[in-house]
């Protein structure tokens, strides 16, 4: 993360969403394709309840389809409308449109019968940082949409940004922390880089990756990292695995001692660069 969370910081933004909410039909809520649940804060079920509900899995373009199609499957379940996207190359885009309308057809219809027509759907973006919440607001807004500035005693000091003629955004987008205090969900957020590297046990992390990697991957290791007469051991524990690494690639500390924090930082730095492939870290368990 580029800042810290303090329970001031929580409570404050939990708050501001609370008051957020009042305005809107839609929360659009991103999470980051390679790990859907750890990339979120379960709070915004409850913030957000009575919402109509889409799910953009960002960064899909780093993520393993058939994974995304699973999770796709997993919030879909629990009502929520879901689209997987590239924020950034705008893949997925031009779905979402038609996608939030889709969401918002009760809203309108009700709108409909006490004779409202034409009052366009409102939306809020929300996630946590770092998952392309502001990527995802300039591709989608583009050049092509206006302000609609200040509604004085409607909604006081809030901008929208008129998408279409169904569609305004609240123009700055709902933070939420992650659940950071679950072991596992720091381990996974500090994986794909959204946790600064200083505070972290490279190690440790390494380890978690290899798990993941001979779990739902299983050859990836062995396809990069071995070789002809040494080919990775995929059955072994991961501390070893991560050794066969060290050796294979030359990480050699003083004498001829294996650097395994070397080898750690060298698999880390090819998972992020996507050298490893498009990889999701989690499964839905259901
Ligand atoms: P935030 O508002 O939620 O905090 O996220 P933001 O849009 O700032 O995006 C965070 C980073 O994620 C940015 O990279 C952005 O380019 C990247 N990003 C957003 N959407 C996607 C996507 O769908 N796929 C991929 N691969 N990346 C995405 P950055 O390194 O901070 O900046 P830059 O490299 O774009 O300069």
């Amino acid at each position: 993360m580029q800042f810290q969370w303090y329970p001031g910081h929580m409570t404050k933004a939990k708050r501001q969403m609370q008051e957020d909410m009042k305005l809107i039909d839609l929360v659009i809520e991103l999470v980051d394709a390679r790990i859907p649940l750890s990339s979120r804060n379960p709070d915004i079920d409850e913030l957000g309840r009575n919402k109509a509900r889409l799910i953009l899995l960002n960064k899909s373009d780093l993520a393993d389809e058939a994974a995304g199609r699973a999770w796709a499957e997993y919030f879909k379940a629990k009502g929520c409308f879901v689209v997987a996207l590239d924020a950034r190359s705008k893949t997925g885009m031009k779905q979402v449109t038609a996608v939030v309308m889709e969401a918002c057809r009760e809203k309108i219809e009700r709108d409909r019968k006490r004779g409202i027509v034409n009052r366009p759907v409102r939306a809020m973006v929300v996630g946590i940082p770092n998952v392309g919440k502001s990527t995802f607001i300039n591709s989608y807004a583009g050049k092509a949409c206006a302000k609609t500035g200040n509604k004085p005693g409607v909604t006081k000091g809030k901008q929208w940004i008129r998408l279409n003629k169904n569609v305004e955004l609240l123009d700055t987008s709902g933070i939420l922390w992650p659940k950071f205090e679950d072991q596992s969900v720091g381990l996974k957020l500090a994986l794909i880089g959204a946790i600064k590297d200083e505070i972290l046990n490279i190690d440790e992390l390494s380890l978690e990756l290899i798990k993941v990697l001979t779990e739902f991957y299983p050859g990836v290791l062995n396809a990069r990292y071995g070789t002809d007469g040494q080919p990775i051991d995929e059955a072994a524990k991961p501390a070893e695995i991560l050794g066969q690494i060290a050796a294979n690639r030359k990480c050699m500390a003083r004498g001829d001692e294996l650097d395994y924090s070397k080898a750690a930082a060298l698999l880390i730095d090819e998972f992020r660069s996507g050298r490893l492939g498009r990889i999701t870290l989690e499964r839905p368990k259901e």
